[in-house]
């Protein structure tokens, strides 16, 4: 049985006192056992959440370089999110993929980097309208989950996290229907499968992203192939992103 995964991306948002305060409310808020929680806040904050030391949150951060250490100005490696208590760590999200120009080929060099350092990576995948249109999806989405898990023992492939985010979802309030999710996510698994074999296919998470809210994740959490959300704005709330976590507590 696959645990689910609900990982909140604060992207550029909360001071360290702000992201302080967020998961100490949080914190109090969680009530479903089941799921495992993440946050990733800003790199800025990342000491100080794990600080709290909260048992029933987990930290990653929102990228990291694609060297080990170096000549880098600017750049945050694999070593200083293990130091400072990452469990996991999101890579190519569009955003950077979009607006920072990140490559099929970095964000697979940046997670076998991850992995060799026991962070778990998630990894996102998803087509842009342009390509929903023209019936591209299940072709990019594929190529993309090929190029991320290129080089990747089956051992390790087993604790990457696919987060299938259709880029036109992210943040328009709009979410594709919990059936398409699940069809996508499902080709997700059998592409999974054809690169290792069905068990490892079967221990993989896979998360849906794009405008998940309290009103929509239960929905999408009924599905069979869908293992959970990565949440931008509706996680920086710390009710409503533990209204989504306990999705399934009865009321
Ligand atoms: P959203 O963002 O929930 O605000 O649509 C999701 C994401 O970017 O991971």
């Amino acid at each position: 049985m696959r645990k689910p995964i609900i990982a909140g991306n604060w992207k550029m948002h909360k001071t360290i006192g702000e992201a302080i305060e967020t998961c100490r409310n949080l914190a109090e808020l969680i009530e479903e056992q089941n799921v495992e929680v993440v946050v990733c806040p800003p790199f800025t904050a990342l000491s100080a959440v794990n600080a709290l030391g909260l048992a029933n949150i987990g930290l990653a951060a929102q990228n990291m370089a694609d060297a080990e250490s170096g000549a880098y100005t600017g750049e945050v490696s694999v070593l200083m999110l293990r130091d400072i208590g990452c469990k996991y760590v999101i890579l190519g999200h569009s955003e950077r993929r979009e607006l920072f120009n990140e490559t099929d080929e970095q964000i697979n060099k940046k997670a076998r980097l991850a992995l060799k350092y026991r962070i778990n990576p998630i990894i996102c995948v998803g087509e842009t309208l342009a390509q929903r249109k023209a019936n591209e999806t299940e072709t990019v989405v594929v190529s993309q989950v090929k190029a991320a898990f290129d080089g990747i023992t089956a051992t390790d492939a087993v604790n990457v996290v696919i987060a299938y985010e259709p880029i036109w979802a992210i943040g328009t309030g709009e979410t594709a229907s919990a059936a398409d999710a699940n069809q996508v996510i499902a080709t997700i698994r059998k592409t999974i499968a054809e690169i290792y074999d069905q068990e490892v296919a079967n221990a993989v998470r896979i998360q849906y992203g794009g405008s998940v809210k309290s009103s929509n994740i239960k929905e999408l959490m009924a599905e069979p192939e869908i293992d959970g959300a990565l949440v931008g704005g509706a996680s920086l709330d710390a009710n409503e992103f533990a209204a989504i976590v306990n999705y399934n507590v009865a009321k």
